[in-house]
């Protein structure tokens, strides 16, 4: 090759890598916004001439900053990523386990060697809204500031002053894992630049202040869409197809846009507060792992006009349907797949001898009605990832005033999980599964870091 051929195409892959990036930014700039959705126009918080849809609800306004700080914790569940299995509240140490290594959150008490105790007002904003430590250093968008950067000043403060309330914790902080170039945590600069604008929450004018309420608690406060909605290549928000599924945690978190077939468009909204208040609706089945969690610690605490904001709200999310599970749920053990089971006698013996008794051969639960398996879409999903979950894990701890499903995960193997998991869709879903013992495995191995974090 000459000197000019190597040019000309070196200038060539300059060019084309130029405009792959300008395509790529324009793709990003285009993204529409949480509510780009409504219609109506965004106007400023101080622009906004309805009821304030930031800060607590109409029942505790005129609660003590305390009272309010703690609401806001809870409704934005700081909780359920800063305490270790077995740990003390706030104290960090939970492992997430992510694909290029495990990242450890960290001790958000009052204590000051370990904590946040010599963090300033400034220091946390910057830390809530803009993933920035108080060294400078970047956070890793696992904690999910892009939704909280919504989150009003006067909010994140409350949530400060009631943090430092509690007890300071002394306990150090585990460094993550990460392998070149994820430990770069000055990459996240980019990110942020294009993820996270730092903006406010603007309420939508010409929507009604119930729906904007809803709307400020389910993108910034409750943070729904860090698992319900799917991640594009650089794991931000597509918003593109919000709140379409997504996962959490080795967990499908499933399609909760309008979509009448795959997502919650023929739950009524007296099912969906339900569901979101207590983590059980009639008939549609019983929240588990991340999401039994973020009922437990966060929305059953949440008042009841809240949670009817936050359905008004999830409502009006247009419909996207969702290729990976089928349209319809099967509401009875199915006559056709019955059939199905029979080919699978190990699944068989092992749900008649460990599962019958609570949930009956019908599906429809013995004795406590929030054991039925049929309508439920977990066990309508073909991936069974969420029925295998349940299997190993069970209700887990939390949520004592219900029934309980007891884990099994030190009494059967993989295969034997994988097995039961096949079993029960094919029998109560609509489509079997084919779950095998080394997806058991991974789901297994994911779940035994966050039980054993602490002993390393
Ligand atoms: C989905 C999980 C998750 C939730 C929910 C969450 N965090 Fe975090 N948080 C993290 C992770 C992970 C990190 C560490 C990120 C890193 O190391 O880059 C972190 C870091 C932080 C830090 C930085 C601390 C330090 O020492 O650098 C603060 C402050 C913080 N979180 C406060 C909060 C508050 C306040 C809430 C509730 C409003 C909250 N977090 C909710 C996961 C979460
Ligand atoms: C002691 C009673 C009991 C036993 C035994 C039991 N379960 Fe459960 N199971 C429950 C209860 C109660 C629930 C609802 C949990 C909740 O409300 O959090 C449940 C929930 C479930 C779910 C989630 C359903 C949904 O709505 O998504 C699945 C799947 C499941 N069980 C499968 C099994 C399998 C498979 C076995 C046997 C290996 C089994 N269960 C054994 C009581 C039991
Ligand atoms: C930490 C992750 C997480 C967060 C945050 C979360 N969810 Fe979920 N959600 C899940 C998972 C996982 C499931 C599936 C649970 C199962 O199958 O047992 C789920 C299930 C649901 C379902 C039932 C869907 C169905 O078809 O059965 C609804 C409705 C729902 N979530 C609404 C919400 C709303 C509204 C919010 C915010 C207020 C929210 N979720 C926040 C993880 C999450």
């Amino acid at each position: 090759m000459t000197a000019r051929t190597v040019r000309n195409s070196l200038v060539g892959l300059v060019a084309i890598v130029a405009v792959a990036g300008m395509a790529v930014l324009i793709w990003v700039w285009l993204q529409p916004g949480p509510t780009g959705f409504a219609s109506g126009k965004p106007v400023d918080l101080d622009a906004y001439h309805g009821r304030a849809p930031t800060g607590v609800p109409v029942e505790l306004a005129r609660a003590d900053l305390l009272t309010r700080g703690r609401y806001l914790t809870q409704a934005a569940d700081c909780e359920a990523c800063h305490t270790a299995k077995g740990g003390k509240p706030f104290a960090g140490g939970r492992p997430f386990a992510l694909p290029f290594g495990t990242l450890y959150t960290p001790n958000i008490t009052s204590d000051k060697e370990t904590g946040i105790g010599q963090w300033t007002n400034a220091d946390f904003l910057r830390a809530v809204h803009q993933g920035v430590a108080r060294d400078g250093t970047r956070l890793y968008p696992a904690f999910p500031y892009a939704s909280y950067t919504m989150l009003t000043d006067e909010d994140v403060l409350a949530i400060k002053a009631y943090l430092f309330s509690l007890q300071p914790v002394h306990s150090e902080n585990l460094p993550n894992t990460f392998r070149f170039p994820y430990d770069q945590r000055w990459l996240m600069f980019f990110w942020s630049m294009l993820f996270n604008s730092n903006d406010r929450f603007r309420p939508v004018d010409g929507q009604s202040a119930e729906w904007n309420r809803g709307a400020y608690l389910v993108e910034a406060t409750a943070h729904c869409g860090e698992c319900h909605t799917p991640r594009n290549a650089f794991q931000a928000l597509n918003n593109r197809l919000k709140f379409s599924g997504g996962v959490a945690e080795g967990w499908n978190a499933y399609n909760i846009t309008s979509d009448k077939g795959t997502g919650i468009g023929n739950w009524t909204q007296e099912e969906l507060a339900s569901y979101l208040s207590s983590g059980h609706a009639m008939g549609r089945g019983t929240a588990g792992g991340p999401m039994a969690e973020a009922v437990d610690l966060s929305f059953r605490y949440m008042t009841p006009s809240d949670i009817a904001a936050m359905v008004t709200y999830l409502k009006s999310v247009p419909a996207v349907k969702s290729e990976s599970i089928p349209d319809h749920l099967a509401d009875a053990a199915s006559p056709v797949h019955s059939s199905g089971p029979g080919g699978n006698p190990i699944g068989k013996r092992i749900f008649e001898g460990a599962c019958a008794s609570c949930h009956s051969w019908t599906g429809k639960g013995a004795i406590r009605t929030e054991a039925q398996l049929t309508g439920s879409r977990a066990v309508n999903d073909p991936s069974a990832m969420n029925v295998a979950q349940m299997v190993l894990a069970g209700t887990g701890p939390g949520l004592e005033d219900r029934a309980r499903m007891p884990a099994f995960r030190a009494i059967f193997t993989d295969a034997e999980v994988a097995a039961v998991s096949n079993y029960v869709t094919a029998r109560f879903g609509s489509e079997p599964s084919h779950i095998d013992a080394a997806d058991v495995a991974k789901l297994r191995q994911q779940s035994d870091a966050e039980l054993t974090a602490r002993d390393h």
